[in-house]
């Protein structure tokens, strides 16, 4: 019997992460059924004339707050996975720091479902990984956790920091699930100690941010992240690193053979300290936006496979909690998950890079490193068709006030870019055709984690656990 495809794409150019191509690309039940010549199609229920555009893999930002439960006046998770749509982001992960803290199965659970009445695209969530969760962790990955995220040093929600003892504990308890944890990267001791300091003396102004929060801060921070998975064979990813010394303690970990993975996010590589006096508090980040001597060496790192991927930290905060004049009680982060896609591309246009790296960066490598490769990822028979269908040509400027986030303030209003994402598809179905939302598509989205597959696990050093050493004490002891 023939095949009839529910939807094929003409006369776009195909975008992998070696090559660029003219192709047609067939879609079936959400899946990519062909992809080639025009006359090789199957017929189909609907046709797209993608003439001028380009096919890229739909990014995948597997680092966003989208503040649901807890925080609805920033953001929910329909209002930011239809940013993320916008975007031509088709799989998202949402950080735990919501309310409650997603640190049991319960919490979860909870949360999975209300993601999936809600998401426009693809979810996974993470489970907070801090001295109450270690021994939830078995229950955190049987519920449905996409990975896991330490928060090394303080943000938003304020999550306790683990010490490294509880770090450690924390390590040894995920190595044995081969799921990933993502680290925020910044020590606690050091800023807490800056910034008290600061705020004793009296500094309160929009650079005194990066003043409590120097490269030192996350150096060391990523230093001994990268010694405790190296013993304990426990998954990392360095989120959103900001500084050209986070580079040496990854690579030489890399070098080492540790399962070490890193992010940075469109504001280390296009905003820098000269932004601040212009931004003000808005700027607040954290990490915060560094010096400009930090942006050559991180493209440099993406281009060499040091950092693996971008992803934005999406973090959306009202206007009045990014205006407050104490720089001190401005809520920290801004939103990103709807323009990273034009910001990088407009790069790429400026020959930053080509636009194969990019889709290494923002769908194949994210895809890869949590387990969702070749099913998302890449435009191939039998992936998902997750698809954002992109005019690289189109000139526009970010006007915070037209994204689709409920927070609508950011440093990047007034940017000039090049580069917008048409029609967005998620497993087969448009969510965004012509700029505009498709109906019924709130609930389509749906977490990947019943279709993730992580290598085989490698936990090291089992026999010298905090669980392993108090099993022979027991035993020595009743012997
Ligand atoms: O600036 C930030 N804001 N950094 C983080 O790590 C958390 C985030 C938030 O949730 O607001
Ligand atoms: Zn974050």
């Amino acid at each position: 019997m023939e095949t009839i495809a529910d939807l094929v794409i003409h006369n776009g150019t195909v975008v992998s992460a070696d090559t660029t191509y003219a192709a047609s690309i067939a879609i079936k039940d959400g899946v990519i059924i062909a992809i080639g010549n025009a006359k090789t199609m199957p017929s189909a229920k609907e046709t797209l004339d993608a003439n001028g555009l380009h096919l890229l893999p739909g990014a995948i930002d597997d680092h966003v707050h989208f503040r649901d439960p807890g925080y609805p006046h920033k953001e929910d998770f329909a209002s930011g996975t239809l940013a993320a749509a916008f975007g031509g982001v088709t799989t998202i992960f949402d950080m735990p720091n919501t309310l409650p803290t997603v640190d049991s199965g319960e919490v979860l659970a909870a949360k999975l479902e209300m993601a999936a009445q809600k998401a426009h695209v693809d979810f996974g969530l993470y489970a907070v990984l801090g001295a109450t969760s270690i021994e939830r962790v078995p229950e955190l990955v049987d519920v449905g956790a996409i990975g896991f995220k330490l928060y090394m040093g303080n943000t938003f929600g304020r999550i306790p920091s683990p010490s490294t003892g509880e770090m450690l504990e924390g390590f040894e308890a995920v190595a044995p699930t081969g799921k990933r944890i993502s680290l925020h990267a910044e020590t606690n001791s050091i800023m807490e100690r800056r910034e008290g300091k600061l705020r004793a003396a009296g500094y309160s102004a929009a650079l005194d941010h990066l003043a409590a929060r120097p490269e030192v801060v996350a150096i060391e921070a990523v230093a001994r992240a990268a010694i405790l998975a190296e013993w304990t064979g426990a998954r990392i990813n360095i989120l959103h690193i900001s500084s050209a010394g986070e580079l040496r303690p990854l690579r030489e970990a890399k070098a080492r053979g540790v399962d070490i993975t890193g992010e940075t996010c469109p504001h280390y590589l296009m905003l820098s300290s000269e932004d601040y006096a212009r931004c003000s508090g808005v700027i607040r980040v954290n990490p915060p936006v560094r010096e400009a001597r930090n942006q050559e060496p991180l493209w440099a790192a993406l281009l060499d496979g040091t950092i693996d991927v971008i992803a934005t930290d999406h973090a959306p905060h009202s206007q009045e909690e990014k205006t407050r004049n104490d720089i001190w009680t401005v809520d920290a982060g801004f939103l990103g998950v709807e323009i990273q896609m034009p910001l990088m591309l407009t790069e790429i246009a400026r020959g930053r890079a080509s636009i194969c790296d990019y889709v290494r960066w923002s769908a194949v490598n994210p895809a890869k490193i949590w387990g969702l490769y070749p099913r998302k990822g890449v435009l191939q028979v039998g992936a998902d068709a997750d698809i954002a269908i992109v005019d690289l040509k189109r000139n526009w400027t970010i006007k915070d006030t037209e994204l689709h986030s409920t927070s609508k303030i950011s440093p990047w209003d007034g940017r000039k870019v090049q580069g917008l994402p048409i029609h967005t598809i998620v497993r087969g179905r448009f969510v965004v055709k012509d700029r505009t939302l498709q109906a019924g598509t709130r609930g389509w989205g749906r977490s990947v984690h019943s279709i993730q597959n992580m290598p085989k696990p490698v936990p090291l050093n089992v026999d010298q656990t905090t669980a392993a050493v108090l099993q022979k004490t027991f035993h020595q002891a009743s012997a």
